[in-house]
C-alpha cells in the first residue's frame, strides 16, 4: 500500500511532486510506453507496466526496481480483451493500493485504403486504440475519485487531427480517441481528474513494423523509412509527458514542427489535402516500384 500526500499549489490539487505516485503505463513493452515508464519510475513513481510480451516486461520491471528503487509489476496484458483491461486496473490497485496514474499508451497501426479495408482489422484496431483506453479509464476512474485525484494520459497522434491517406483507419480510431479525451476532460474535472492528450508525431519506434496490413500491395509500408523525415527519440517524447502530467496540460505537442503540421491543416486545408495527394502519389508509386524489383 502506498501512502500519497498532495500539494496545493493555485488553489487546485497538482502532481508536483510525483514521488511515490502509482502510475500503470499500457504497452511498457517497448517504444514509448517503456520510456515513459522508465521517466515516470526516474522521478519516484511505482509503476505497473502492461502488454502483451510478458518476459519484455518482466526485464524492464527489474531493470526499474534495481535503478530507481521504486516497486514495479509487469501485468501482462491483451488489451483487446476487455476483461483483461479491468483485470490490468484491479491488479494495479491490489498491488499498490490506489492507482494516481494512467497511460494509456498502447497502440496499433493498420494500413490500406478506407474502401478496402477488412473490418476484422478495423475492429481489431479500434479495440487497441479506441475501446482499451476507454475500459481502462472506466475501471480506473471510481478508484481515482475516491482519492480525490488523478491524471489520466491518452497517448493520440497529430494524425488524430487531420486524416492520413492510406492509414485512414489508424486515423480514425485516434480521432475517436480525441474525441473521447475531450469530453472526459470536462466530465472529470469536478473530480480532480485531469485528461491529458498527446499528440506525438513520427517517433524513433517498432510501430510501423508491428503495423497490420489490411490491403494487399502495402506491404512495403511497414518497412517505410520517412527521409527526409526523422522520427524523435522515445525519451524525448517521455520527458515532455512527465513534464505534462505535472502541469495537468490538456493537449500536447512534441516538436513546433507537429504543432505546425497541425495548425497548417486546419487553417489551409485545401492546400494541404493536395499535399497529402503529392505525397500519397510518391509513396504508392515506390511501393509498386519496390514490388517490381522483387
Ligand atoms: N511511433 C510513432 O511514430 C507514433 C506517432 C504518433 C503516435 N504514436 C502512438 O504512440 C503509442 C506507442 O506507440 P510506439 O510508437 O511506442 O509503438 P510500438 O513500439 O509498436 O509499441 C506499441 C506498444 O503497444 C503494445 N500493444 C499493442 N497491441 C497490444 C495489445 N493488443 N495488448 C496489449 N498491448 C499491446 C505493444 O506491446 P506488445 O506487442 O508486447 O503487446 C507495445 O508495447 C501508440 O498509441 C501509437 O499509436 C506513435
Amino acid at each position: 500500500m502506498v501512502n500519497c500526500e498532495w500539494r496545493i499549489a493555485n488553489g487546485e490539487l497538482r502532481m508536483k511532486e510525483l514521488r511515490g505516485r502509482v502510475a500503470l503505463v499500457t504497452g511498457a513493452s517497448r517504444g514509448i510506453g517503456a520510456a515513459l515508464a522508465a521517466a515516470l519510475a526516474g522521478e519516484g513513481c511505482h509503476v505497473a507496466l502492461a502488454a502483451r510480451t510478458k518476459g519484455a516486461l518482466e526485464t524492464l520491471a527489474v531493470e526499474l526496481r534495481q535503478q530507481f528503487g521504486v516497486q514495479a509489476i509487469a501485468l501482462p496484458t491483451d488489451l483487446s480483451d476487455e476483461s483483461q483491461v479491468e483485470a490490468m486496473v484491479a491488479a494495479t490497485v491490489e498491488a499498490f493500493g490506489r492507482i494516481d496514474i494512467l497511460v494509456n499508451n498502447a497502440g496499433a497501426g493498420i494500413y490500406g485504403d478506407v474502401a478496402a479495408l477488412r473490418s476484422p482489422d478495423l475492429r481489431a484496431t479500434f479495440d487497441v486504440n479506441f475501446f482499451a483506453p476507454v475500459a481502462a479509464m472506466r475501471a480506473a476512474v471510481p478508484h481515482m475519485r475516491a482519492q480525490g485525484d488523478g491524471v489520466i494520459v491518452n497517448i493520440g497522434s497529430i494524425v488524430g487531427k487531420f486524416p492520413q491517406p492510406l492509414g485512414g483507419g489508424y486515423s480514425a480510431s485516434k480521432y475517436a480517441l480525441h474525441a473521447a479525451s475531450g469530453a472526459a476532460r470536462a466530465e472529470l474535472k469536478a473530480d480532480n481528474i485531469a485528461v491529458v492528450l498527446v499528440c506525438p508525431g513520427l517517433t524513433d519506434t517498432e510501430f510501423a513494423t508491428h503495423s497490420r496490413i489490411s490491403v494487399p500491395g502495402l506491404e512495403d509500408m511497414q518497412g517505410e523509412r520517412h527521409a527526409p523525415l526523422r522520427g524523435v527519440p522515445v525519451e524525448r517524447v517521455a520527458r515532455r509527458v512527465v513534464k505534462a502530467i505535472r502541469r495537468r496540460e490538456r493537449e500536447v505537442y512534441i516538436t513546433l514542427f507537429d504543432r505546425l503540421v497541425v495548425l497548417g491543416a486546419q487553417l489551409l486545408p485545401g492546400l494541404f489535402e493536395w499535399g497529402l495527394l503529392q505525397a500519397t502519389k510518391i509513396r504508392r508509386r515506390r511501393f509498386a516500384q519496390a514490388r517490381n524489383n522483387r
